[in-house]
């Protein structure tokens, strides 16, 4: 997707030195773009884990060129095998929730296990990220057309798409899942506008959705996190469209804290909310929400928030993009540090509330039938 002019990838193997994968570090926008280097399977734990990298289909991206990282560091052993599944573990203990990174971790043991070399390694590690960068296209051209649907019932008015937490091209490799559709149909010429809440404690919605929108120059606005119940009881919103870090064989949905929350005032008002993931996010083994493990996270994401201080501003507020402005990022409490928080950084909207989950194979039902009907 664009970054002013320019094309970008969320990770992309380095051009100069072929064992360094490049991200984007996402913890420093919008203030500052930075490309953080990844050289080893610890860089890309803790890369995941401080969520430098993060969304569920680039996770497990990351976590592929993990393996290949491993297998690197572990080819002169002669317990290479148990070094990498060692690894792989590891890799998977890092964010419990998005079922794509055991997926891809899954993937790319197996390649080893059939082709312990380092080239079959990396060709499968470009391959999953080729193929999400392509799933999500998918997505994007079966979402497109239920925003092409409503922006014809309302004459060519604008559709106004309600998301949550940041399920765009910084989550996957490209393009997003959620935010797919919206991309395809802007450039399309279809008239659209996001609600973009600010997704706390992180603040993904706040500082990542609205970086890529304004970037990809999508009309939007930033709300706060709790607004989505007001602006769908005044009908502001035509459908709700979020991602998904885990999905059940029964179509229930696990996204980023506070995505029930929309479903059931979106419910409430009768306004259509799908779910839009890559395949890879069916988790094959459960079919109820309470199979799906919920992450806990450091509390002081609750108690501190993030950001610069006002008076580093020295050019004006309008021409502010992430490229331009390279100050440090500064930590505040909000609360009485010690008191006590929980973190839980996701929840499970239950099918009942799904109306259809769009996927790089087409839109189905969230129910059981449709899905394996989908994925058959
Ligand atoms: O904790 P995060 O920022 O990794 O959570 C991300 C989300 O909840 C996304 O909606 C989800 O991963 C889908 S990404 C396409």
């Amino acid at each position: 997707m664009n970054i002013g002019e320019k094309v970008y990838r969320s990770i992309w193997q380095d051009e100069s030195d072929q064992t360094t994968i490049n991200v984007i570090d996402q913890r420093r926008l919008p203030f500052s773009y930075e490309v953080l280097q990844l050289r080893s399977v610890n860089d890309v734990c803790t890369a995941i884990s401080d969520m430098a990298v993060r969304g569920a289909p680039l996770i497990g991206a990351a976590a592929a060129w993990g393996i290949w990282f491993s297998f690197l560091e572990h080819r002169a052993e002669n317990n290479i095998k148990e070094a990498i599944l060692f690894d792989a573990d590891r890799l998977k203990a890092t964010r419990p929730t998005a079922v794509n990174l055991s997926w891809a971790v899954d993937r790319m043991t197996e390649v080893c296990e059939k082709n312990p070399e380092s080239e079959a390694l990396r060709t499968a590690a470009a391959r999953i990220c080729d193929e999400e960068a392509w799933r999500s296209k998918k997505i994007g051209e079966y979402g497109l057309e239920l925003l092409r649907d409503i922006s014809y019932r309302k004459g060519g008015g604008t559709v106004n798409i309600l998301t949550h937490c940041n399920a765009g091209w910084l989550a996957c490799v490209d393009y997003g899942t959620a935010l797919a559709p919206v991309y395809l149909a802007h450039d399309k010429g279809i008239r659209v506008h996001v609600w973009v809440d600010e997704t706390r404690p992180r603040n993904q919605g706040a500082r990542l959705t609205a970086w890529e929108l304004s970037n990809h120059g999508v009309p939007f606005t930033l709300v706060a996190d709790n607004a989505g119940g007001h602006l769908m009881q005044n009908g502001l919103v035509d459908i709700v469209i979020v991602g998904c870090d885990r999905a059940t064989t029964s179509g229930d949905v696990a996204n980023k804290i506070g995505t029930y929350l929309k479903a059931l005032a979106a419910h409430d008002n009768g306004i259509p909310f799908y779910s839009a993931f890559p395949v890879s996010t069916f988790d094959m083994t459960i079919d109820s929400p309470e199979q799906i493990m919920i992450e806990e996270r450091d509390g002081d994401e609750i108690k501190k928030i993030d950001g610069i201080p006002e008076n580093v501003l020295n050019i004006p507020v309008e021409t502010l993009h992430a490229t331009s402005l390279h100050a440090d990022i500064q930590s505040f409490y909000i609360c009485q540090p010690g008191i006590s928080v929980s973190n839980y950084g996701f929840d499970v909207t239950p099918a009942r509330l799904v109306t259809g989950i769009i996927t790089d194979r087409g839109i189905c039902r969230a129910d059981k039938d449709s899905i394996l009907k989908l994925l058959s």
